[in-house]
């Protein structure tokens, strides 16, 4: 039931307040003020020992759900000091790379049935890693199989496109690496800030679906364009391989998610006055760097469209040169939760003025069960 939507990918895009609101039920616990914030996951608890003993831990997940994955990392190393390596399942399988009995392996997929997914899940099973599942279908294969989980509750989604799961994989994987990361007095300050932000969060994403009609005038700009570049670093790295991944496959316009440190050392050559580039650049530890990204992309005249936060819109831009999208701050390892609903407008509203089917791209289907 679309209600009063025109399409499933509208809809789920704006009701990601609540599914955040349901991700996060009963799973965050604000005590008294002597008690101190926790996170509660119930599938995990038995497991949470051998997790935190691991010599590594391993992400292994498709497309939308490996870039949760890769939005989640930097914190997942944070908090818990396990180095994290990120795997995209059908590589995995494709090198039959090394899992060892000291890993854990955290499987991400929404519909919990993704053919290179379930096979990374038996090869890592074989090799005798603990085996974690982030699903969004509790009755799936990859939930039935593995050793322990998280249900993301985002609720049923039904637009090819992921989007409200790609928010809830997030907001589930912060809150895995609260609960590996156990509360030590070092991190306590961190910690609390982040289940803070936690709490606040649907109210900040509803807060920035407000962006709607902003976006659908920039879609308007865009609709004839060829190719869109996307230019993010550390926390949204994630956000600039997500945001190119929306227009790539629904929008059916070419778009690539860059890394912004490799600018140099091959993107920056397709910069001119007519290739248009988004370039995420809120407040973070990397705001600085990315500026002087702004600084040099627009040295060589191109077309920017900067995302950054409420207030630096003036300030990011050199000489006022470039479109600006302002997005409300929250705690920067959330930050990407925020920052990807401006760009899933941007690929909707260019899907339906470029005439696409939204809900269907072509050769796309909802679970790719075949290798
Ligand atoms: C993109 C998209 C796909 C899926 C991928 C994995 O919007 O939906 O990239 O994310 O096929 O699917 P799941 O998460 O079901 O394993």
């Amino acid at each position: 039931n679309k209600g009063h939507y025109e399409h499933y990918m509208q809809k789920e895009i704006h009701e990601q307040p609540e599914s955040l609101t349901t991700t996060m039920r009963g799973r965050l616990i604000r005590g008294g003020s002597s008690k101190s914030k926790s996170v509660l996951l119930g599938g995990l608890k038995d497991h949470l020992k051998t997790i935190r003993r691991s010599r590594r831990i391993v992400f292994i997940g498709c497309g939308t759900s490996y870039n949760a994955a890769l939005a989640a990392r930097p914190i997942f190393e944070e908090l818990s000091g396990i180095p994290v390596t990120m795997e995209i399942a059908s590589d995995l399988l494709d090198r039959e790379g090394p899992i060892y009995r000291e890993d854990t392996a955290v499987f991400v997929s929404q519909s919990g049935e993704t053919a290179d997914t379930l096979l990374a899940l038996q090869y890592a099973l074989e090799n005798g890693a603990l085996c974690v599942g982030v699903t969004n279908t509790a009755s799936s294969a990859i939930a039935r199989n593995t050793h322990c989980g998280v249900h993301i509750n985002a609720g049923a989604e039904i637009g090819v496109a992921s989007t409200k799961a790609y928010t809830s994989q997030i907001v589930v994987m912060a809150m895995l690496s609260l609960a590996i990361g156990g509360d030590t007095i070092s991190t306590k300050a961190r910690r609390e800030a982040i289940i803070d932000g936690l709490y606040d969060l649907p109210n900040k994403v509803r807060e920035v679906l407000e962006l709607d009609q902003e976006m659908k005038d920039l879609a308007n700009l865009l609709i004839a364009e060829q190719s869109l570049l996307v230019f993010g670093r550390g926390y949204n790295y994630a956000t600039a391989l997500e945001g190119a991944l929306k227009v790539k496959e629904v929008a059916l316009m070419h778009s690539e998610g860059i890394l912004a440190g490799e600018m140099k050392h091959g993107p920056l050559a397709l910069v001119d006055e007519s290739l248009p580039i988004v370039v995420i650049a809120t407040r973070d530890a990397c705001f600085s760097k990315q500026q002087s990204v702004i600084q040099q992309l627009h040295a060589r005249r191109g077309r920017l469209i900067v995302l950054c936060s409420e207030g630096d819109a003036a300030s990011v831009c050199p000489g006022k040169s470039c479109r600006t999208i302002e997005v409300p701050q929250v705690e920067d390892c959330l930050q990407p939760v925020i920052n990807v609903v401006p760009l899933q407008l941007l690929a909707y509203h260019l899907t339906v003025l470029r005439g696409f089917n939204v809900d269907q791209p072509r050769n796309l289907a909802k679970s790719v069960t075949t290798q």
